[in-house]
């Protein structure tokens, strides 16, 4: 497991993603614990995936069973649901979030879009959409820094622009932007842009989501990977991970399975080649996960297109 230098402590590369439309929290309990005995250090969560508690209690198994010595040596991020996305929110949810895991710090907290939904109940369907106060959250976010409630803060779906914007007003920089990126989805301005700013860029849905409600599978099944993999004596899913981390991004990736945890975790002692890297710059780019949805041009959202929603960045 390596480091990037994300917030205060090192935050391993690698992480456990927990975002499945079928969650079954025995199997993700499993999972995480065979995560943990394999070498995962670091777990990706967020409140509206419903996957915090499952996560706490496989972490105090993983403590019970002397699979590492104290919660400090795992890395723990978690995310504001929109709901949630008001300056008077944070701290609470924040707080709901470590009770839901029963930790007493975050490593990571992220606002996990870049848009406001009415306060109340936590849903996936987002209705009642309406802009974000950045600076009033974003005040608070660093407030939950300060209290201790999380050692870094940063964002998720944020295009250059809004990451731009928050640097006017931002006390505390965010520490990493975690956003879709995989070799369909590249986002090579909004890396540049990143590294510039010393934010750390964490790839979501690496491997297309495959088998998720808003996945696809374009990326294992692409034939430009299929033929780096074979050539390499690797597999598709290992060709895209090494690619993030050599492209400079850490990367959430999920697996229920033990051998493909494991097969997950062998990119550090090999690389791609300059070729390699030359054919998947070449992947027509398509991005899996515009949401249309956070759209609308009667005014029931803040953002008339997804050109607005990603700031062109689409
Ligand atoms: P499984 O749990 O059966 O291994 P993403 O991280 O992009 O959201 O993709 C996750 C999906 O990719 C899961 O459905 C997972 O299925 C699958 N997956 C994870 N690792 C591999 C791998 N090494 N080879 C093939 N599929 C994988």
């Amino acid at each position: 497991v390596l480091d990037s230098s994300a917030g205060p402590k090192s935050m391993p590369v690698l992480a456990f993603g927990t975002a499945a439309d079928n969650l079954q929290p025995d199997t993700l309990k499993m999972a995480v614990v065979e995560a943990i005995k394999l070498g995962y250090r670091h777990f990706d969560t967020a409140s509206i995936y419903g996957s915090e508690q499952t996560l706490g209690e496989a972490i105090k198994e993983a403590l019970k069973l002397g699979l590492v010595d104290s919660r400090d040596q795992l890395f723990i991020t978690s995310k504001l649901w929109c709901n949630d996305a008001h300056p008077d929110h944070v701290i609470p949810a924040i707080k709901k979030s470590l009770q839901n895991l029963q930790l007493e710090y975050l490593d990571l907290y992220l606002i996990h879009w870049p848009i406001s939904a009415k306060p109340g109940e936590l849903v996936l369907q987002l209705v009642d959409l309406m802009p974000m106060d950045f600076k009033g959250v974003w005040a608070a976010m660093e407030e939950s820094q300060r209290l201790g409630l999380t050692k870094s803060i940063g964002v998720s779906n944020f295009s250059s622009k809004k990451i731009e914007n928050l640097l006017t007003f931002a006390s505390i920089p965010p520490s990493v932007n975690q956003v879709e990126l995989s070799p369909f989805w590249q986002q090579k301005k909004l890396r540049d842009f990143c590294k510039d700013n010393g934010i750390v860029v964490t790839a979501f849905s690496p491997l297309g989501a495959i088998g998720s409600s808003w996945g696809t599978n374009h990326v294992l099944e692409s034939k430009v990977l299929q033929d780096i993999a074979e050539a390499r004596g690797k597999t598709v899913a290992q060709v895209c991970i090494r690619w993030v981390y050599q492209i400079g991004a850490t990367l959430a990736v999920k697996s229920y399975n033990k051998e493909r945890l494991k097969q997950n975790l062998q990119v550090f002692d090999w690389e791609l080649s300059e070729d390699d890297l030359a054919k998947i710059n070449q992947i027509p780019q398509k991005k899996m996960l515009p949401r249309e949805d956070l759209v609308a041009t009667d005014g029931s959202s803040p953002y008339k297109s997804v050109e607005e929603l990603w700031d062109g960045e689409i």
